[in-house]
């Protein structure tokens, strides 16, 4: 059974690709920090038997140890999706109003956290000759005055995917921008903002999907780019 590990898999785009694959009888391990929404989101698939959650948060070394044993018991990874992230504090605000406590727990849960659970897991990825599908954002690439510590974060991200790409030709390895979606963090990022013009995550899941099936080059990829794939009805002239 294809066995695929999403991290922030209890809301948003992770939830999303979560219950798509669910539905086309992959096996999961999902994680998150909230154990009792995991828990839901886990009895809500439509396996709920072919899915496992470890609550925890991403840049706890421990966790992430406990997620590789899981994965090692289970004796096959098909795909790892880095999806879990943190904007940092928000408001958003400028690079010179964060301090470099904030800038470390952005760049532990958005980088050291995806590096150490990719490198973990090259192995049982390599024997699968697998997919590891890194969420990125438009922030890695474009410079918006309040987004450069996350933006710094998807760059770096980036780099190590595609790196990780070049380093593992076995693997297929995707930095996915999936574009604005109607999430927590959205709102989080524009508070007080009316963000139902957004387009809801599930639409980014068919380009996910068409990665993960066609397997391109590895490489950096825009949702919006994957040939028909995603649904351009909502959201699509919004930026960022
Ligand atoms: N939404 C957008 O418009 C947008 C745009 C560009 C890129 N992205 C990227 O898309 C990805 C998904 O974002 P989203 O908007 O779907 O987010 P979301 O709806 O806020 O969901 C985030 C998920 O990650 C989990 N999470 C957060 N921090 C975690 C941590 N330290 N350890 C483990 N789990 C953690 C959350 O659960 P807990 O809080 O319980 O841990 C939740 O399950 C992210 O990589 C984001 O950067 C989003």
């Amino acid at each position: 059974m294809p066995t695929a590990l999403i991290t922030g898999a209890s809301a948003g785009l992770g939830r999303a690709l979560a219950t798509e694959l669910a539905t086309l009888g992959w096996r999961l391990v999902l994680t998150a920090r909230g154990a009792e929404r995991l828990e839901q989101v886990a009895a809500d698939m439509p396996t709920p038997a072919s899915v496992t959650t470890i609550a925890g948060d991403v840049a706890d070394p421990e966790h992430r140890a406990l997620i590789v044993r899981r994965i090692d018991q289970l004796g096959r990874l098909d795909l790892l999706v880095n999806n879990a992230s943190t904007l940092g504090p928000t408001p958003l605000r400028p690079l010179a109003a964060l301090s470099p406590t904030d800038m470390s727990t952005v760049l532990a849960v958005n980088v050291i956290a995806p590096f150490a659970l990719t490198a973990a897991l090259l192995p049982a990825l390599t024997a699968a000759r697998g997919v590891v599908l890194d969420i990125s954002s438009d922030a890695a690439v474009e410079h918006y005055p309040d987004w450069g510590g996350y933006g710094a974060s998807k760059a770096a991200l980036d780099h190590l995917t595609l790196t990780f790409g070049a380093e593992n030709l076995d693997l297929a390895c995707y930095a996915v921008d999936p574009g604005d979606m109607q999430t927590g963090m959205q709102q989080a990022a524009f508070p007080g903002e009316d963000i139902s013009d957004r387009r809801l995550p599930s639409a980014v899941v068919p380009a996910l999907l068409e990665l993960i099936t066609s397997r391109p080059p590895s490489g950096r990829y825009r949702a919006d780019d994957v040939t028909g794939a995603v649904d351009r009805g909502i959201g699509a002239a919004v930026t960022a």
